[in-house]
């Protein structure tokens, strides 16, 4: 039986089995070590500061309806991301640009997915302006930590170390935050490794425009030394284009724009998929119709 002893931060209390000791009016509380003391896991540390429903595949995009592309649509554009997953170029980022509803939300999240199912999709954030932890850019360097260590366990231990060193780093400055939590644990991996991170919804990151742009400039700077690729898509608001045009992310990125890829035969198989829906669904009310319909 020993005293608790609160040196490290890394050490929480697992059970609230104690035992009070009374000694005149002295009173302290003891607690057994081996069963309830134990190490906090990295992901325990992590947990409060991530914003869970920001990955691709969560609960909560599936409640707003987020999904892939409709199989046959926006075939190019899906043709153009996947080589460059592939790494046709050298260029770590890809931005994909288009106006809000044009589609790039879904395009990134059928990305995503594909390198998921590929066992290459390292990190991704959906942001959403009217979430408060997926607008929140104190919550995206721990997420990025948590799924980074879950994809890829080699890394865990690093990142432990790190936080077991410091357990205010998911409170400091982006700039820490990063270096701490993702570049110096990943640069301790020697074997070569290729993975892909999509981050969708730039301009839906809340904070003012400086803090967007510093988060971009943050993971497009170290790139070169760095195993990641970024798919980054938004909407081309000022603030972006500039960040994206200025000389050293320029030289680094393949862009895309959602405009030079024609959406037509996209709505035409769309409202075919649809309609022919309503047809057979609707088949007696319709029985007068002309056939085919829709022609
Ligand atoms: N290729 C597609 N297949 C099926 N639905 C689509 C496709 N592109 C867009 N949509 C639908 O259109 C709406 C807007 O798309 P979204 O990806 O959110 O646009 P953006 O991110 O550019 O604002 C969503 O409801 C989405 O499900
Ligand atoms: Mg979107």
């Amino acid at each position: 039986m020993l005293p608790i002893v609160s040196s490290t931060t890394l050490w929480v209390i697992r059970s609230s089995t104690t035992q009070t000791l009374v000694s005149g009016t002295c009173s302290c509380t003891c607690l057994f070590l081996s069963d309830h003391l134990k190490p906090a896991s990295l992901f325990d540390i992590l947990e409060k500061h991530v914003a869970f429903n920001a990955a691709y595949n969560s609960g909560e995009r599936e409640a707003e309806n987020a999904s892939t592309c409709l199989e046959g649509t926006r075939e190019d554009v899906i043709r153009k991301i996947s080589a460059w997953v592939q790494g046709n170029t050298d260029l770590p980022i890809c931005w994909l640009q288009g106006p809000a509803g044009s589609g790039k939300s879904t395009v990134a999240h059928t990305i995503a997915k594909q390198c998921d199912d590929n066992q290459k999709l390292a990190f991704s954030f959906f942001f959403s302006r009217s979430k408060l932890d997926r607008s929140d850019t104190a919550k995206f360097f721990p997420t990025f930590a948590h799924q980074l260590a879950q994809f890829f366990p080699a890394i865990q231990l690093s990142m432990q170390h790190a936080l077991a060193g410091d357990a205010s780093i998911p409170f400091q400055r982006l700039d820490d935050q990063i270096k701490k939590l993702i570049i110096d644990p990943i640069l301790t991996i020697k074997e070569p490794i290729s993975m892909i991170v999509v981050i969708d919804g730039l301009d839906e990151c809340g904070g003012d425009e400086g803090l967007v742009q510093k988060l971009i400039w943050l993971l497009v700077h170290p790139t070169p030394r760095l195993p990641f690729r970024f798919l980054f898509t938004s909407r081309p608001e000022p603030h972006l284009e500039q960040t994206f045009a200025s000389p050293s992310t320029k030289s680094k990125t393949c862009f895309l724009a959602l405009r030079d890829f024609s959406a037509h035969d996209d709505v035409h198989h769309y409202l075919q998929l649809h309609l022919s829906e309503v047809r057979d669904r609707e088949n007696q009310l319709m029985r007068d119709v002309p056939r085919p319909w829709p022609s």
